[in-house]
């Protein structure tokens, strides 16, 4: 049996990285078909855990709609799948490329498998456009890789058929020990000596990122309003690698440009990033992975969200759901600093860095 790994963004490359290992570990018939719905932001990751994928479409357009996005990637994807002939693909999440080059396996008869599956939040302009593609990744999937037992939930509540659904945790967490790894036997590259000169070592690190769509309508505007009075404390330095999104960079640098306590850099390699979230005091953000990664390195996050789909970390209180008004972000972080909070002993819900090779093991068991 063949498989195919499609992916196209920066997060979808870091989850799927694992799976790739492990396929590879295992001796399996696999390729990489990357969209190229993001280019340097996934460039950035295909190098750090040298992956070399056989089809890169390189779709990405400067500021590109979702529909032409869409359309690209179906047209382009059915081009990749008659070529590959795979009889399974996996994706990985929620995004436009996971959704539509599933939608183009699907029509041509090929299976498809979902990582990542079961995230709701049940508002389907929260998060934009993500929620709908995963609820439409539902409907066509044929194997549904879970993180958590209350995403299978979720699954069964739609009509989800048990014996599709396998819970495995979240391959971000293998990804995640993949670089802690890396770090910790001494891993050490410009970006990272560049970074570790920039913290001024007496000053609270707070590690911003932000992305969302439904944001862009006034709430990002806000976060950066707040931080940038949050700034004015000399206790504190803000680092935000800024999204290459264009509409990201417009707002943020209009707001947060050129303040002493605050820099605006651009995204880092993911061991930067993870050995960022590592130093940071709070962690403020609305990036789904960052959500999953904090827990498992015992920080706070505070998820500048009205939603998140990522309940489990809320729970067991490593996140906060701040909103995007600026007022509540201000008050919780003001309360982190006073107060570090203390995860000793709190389990990490999204498991213990195996969810790719559980991955494996399933799709081992159709190949049988
Ligand atoms: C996409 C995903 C989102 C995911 C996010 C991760 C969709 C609809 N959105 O959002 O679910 O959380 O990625 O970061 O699938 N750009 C670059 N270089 C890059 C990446 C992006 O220049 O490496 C710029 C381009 O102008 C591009 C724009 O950002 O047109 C938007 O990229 P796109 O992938 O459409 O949306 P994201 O906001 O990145
Ligand atoms: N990340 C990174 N470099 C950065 C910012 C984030 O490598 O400058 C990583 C982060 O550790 C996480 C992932 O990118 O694994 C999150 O990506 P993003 O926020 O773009 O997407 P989302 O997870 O919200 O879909």
């Amino acid at each position: 049996m063949k498989t195919l790994l499609c992916f196209g963004t920066r997060p979808e490359a870091i989850k799927m990285a694992p799976v790739i290992s492990a396929l590879k570990n295992n001796h399996l018939d696999y390729e990489v078909y990357v969209t190229g719905q993001h280019r340097e932001m996934l460039d950035q990751v295909l190098e750090f855990f040298e992956i070399k994928p056989d089809y890169d479409l390189n779709l990405m357009q400067k500021e590109q709609s979702l529909n032409s996005l869409s359309a690209l990637i179906l047209e382009k994807t059915n081009v990749v799948l008659q070529e590959a002939k795979p009889d399974l693909i996996l994706v990985q999440g929620d995004t436009t490329t996971a959704f539509i080059a599933a939608l183009a396996a699907f029509n041509r008869g090929i299976k498809v498998g979902h990582i990542e599956a079961g995230l709701r939040t049940q508002n389907l302009q929260s998060p934009f456009p993500e929620e709908a593609n995963r609820q439409l990744l539902s409907r066509i999937a044929d194997f549904h890789f879970v993180p958590t037992p209350s995403n299978k939930v979720n699954l069964l509540k739609e009509g989800v058929s048990v014996d599709k659904i396998f819970i495995t945790g979240n391959t971000v967490i293998d990804a995640l020990k993949m670089a802690e790894k890396k770090l910790n036997s001494g891993f050490e590259n410009d970006e990272l000596i560049k970074l570790k000169k920039l913290l001024i070592k007496n000053k609270k690190l707070l590690l911003v990122t932000g992305h969302r769509r439904e944001s862009f309508g006034g709430g990002l505007d806000k976060v950066c309003k707040g931080l940038q009075k949050f700034a004015e404390r000399n206790d504190v330095q803000i680092i935000f690698p800024v999204h290459l999104n264009p509409e990201v960079r417009r707002k943020v640098f209009k707001i947060l440009d050129n303040h002493p306590n605050i820099h605006l850099i651009e995204p880092v390699s993911y061991p930067s990033f993870v050995w960022l979230m590592m130093q940071a005091s709070a962690i403020i953000s609305d990036s789904g992975g960052v959500q999953e990664e904090a827990p498992f390195l015992k920080k706070p996050v505070l998820v500048t969200r009205e939603f998140t789909e990522r309940e489990e970390t809320v729970i067991a209180g490593f996140s906060t759901l701040v909103g995007t008004s600026g007022e509540m972000l201000l008050k919780k972080l003001k309360g982190i600093l006073e107060n570090p909070p203390n995860f000793t002993g709190i389990q990490n819900p999204y498991g213990d860095g195996v969810a790719a090779q559980k991955i494996i093991e399933i799709i081992k068991c159709q190949n049988a």
